[in-house]
């Protein structure tokens, strides 16, 4: 028997979903947080008799467990597999282990450390891809957020966001959804920690948004309606993390800093959070703060992304 390449459809970066997809993706994630909520137990048949790759090459709490959550409701089942048994790249190229494991799964999800591996492994599946986090971008995590910013301000567009700390995967997914959402970004960093020169470029030439780059975080959150941070020293960065606090130290959110932001403005944070570090208890505690709604949004935001992926 031949094994024909079925068409399918990946997720690896915010850009592989049009203006127009967003929009859908967030609607179906609502109606999907409607209807279902969450510790949903009904019988579900979205994807019933399907089995999932969750293989994971970092540590993860709310993607790991919110997507086999998510593909256990929808009606599928999962796998999960770390470094140890896969290796991927390591016991055979990732093409290999692409072509091998599309002969078993219906779709994959994958963190791991390059980005380039996760590309590799999309080109070569002839599945569903989905990135789950990788050194450079964390598409999933702004996905839900964008839900999180729409149950607040009531748009997905128009608003100002200001993301304070370490220029990472958050910060670079942020970049590409401003490539397809019109905002504003201001990413304040300092000089020594600033996001991919790639995604920065591509993002201000896109035109969609305003986006700038800021290393004076109380003339930044002027009018900020999201303030956003993140750890300073993401995984597998941890042995710069004393270098990273030096540089960053003045862009923590604090409450000094919060009330030079919009009255309203919330707080946002993907976690886990070094609490004392980039935030501050007060603020994480407070008022502004919506990082436990982030947190249960990714649940219906995994679902979202699976099934509009399937949709074609
Ligand atoms: N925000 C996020 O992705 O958390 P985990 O690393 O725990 O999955
Ligand atoms: N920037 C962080 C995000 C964790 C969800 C990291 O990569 O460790």
């Amino acid at each position: 028997m031949t094994f024909s390449p079925r068409p399918h459809r990946d997720f690896i970066a915010e850009t592989d979903f049009s203006r127009e997809e967003v929009i859908e993706t967030l609607a179906l994630a609502r109606e999907l947080k409607e209807v279902a909520g969450i510790r949903d137990t009904a019988e579900h048949k979205a994807i019933k008799g399907q089995t999932w790759g969750l293989i994971f090459h970092k540590p993860s709490l709310r993607t790991r467990i919110s997507f086999e959550v998510g593909i256990n409701q929808l009606g599928g089942r999962h796998i999960y597999v770390t470094d140890q048994e896969i290796q991927l790249g390591k016991r055979e190229t990732v093409a290999d282990a692409a072509r091998v494991l599309s002969r078993y799964l219906n779709g994959i999800v994958i963190r791991t450390f390059k980005h380039s591996d996760v590309e590799e492994l999309a080109k070569y599946a002839d599945i569903p891809v989905i990135n789950a986090l990788t050194d450079l971008l964390h598409p999933c995590q702004i996905f839900s957020d964008l839900l999180t910013i729409y149950e607040k301000l009531g748009r997905y567009e128009d608003f100002k966001l200001v993301y304070l700390g370490d220029g990472n995967n958050i910060t670079n997914s942020f970049l590409n959804l401003s490539a397809i959402l019109g905002i504003e970004l201001v990413v304040a960093t300092s000089p020594d920690t600033l996001p991919d020169a790639d995604c920065l470029a591509r993002a201000q030439k896109a035109g969609v948004s305003k986006v700038t780059i800021s290393h004076d975080p109380f003339s930044a959150v002027a009018g900020a309606h999201v303030l956003y941070t993140d750890v300073w020293a993401s995984m597998g960065q941890k042995d710069k993390a004393s270098q990273k606090e030096q540089a960053l130290r003045a862009f923590q959110i604090n409450s000094a800093l919060v009330n030079k932001a919009d009255k309203d403005c919330i707080v946002m944070h993907c976690l886990p959070a070094e609490r004392g570090r980039e935030i501050t208890d007060e603020v994480m505690d407070g008022p502004h703060s919506v990082v436990f709604d982030q947190a249960e949004n990714r649940l219906h935001m995994q679902k979202a992304i699976i099934l509009k992926l399937l949709e074609g």
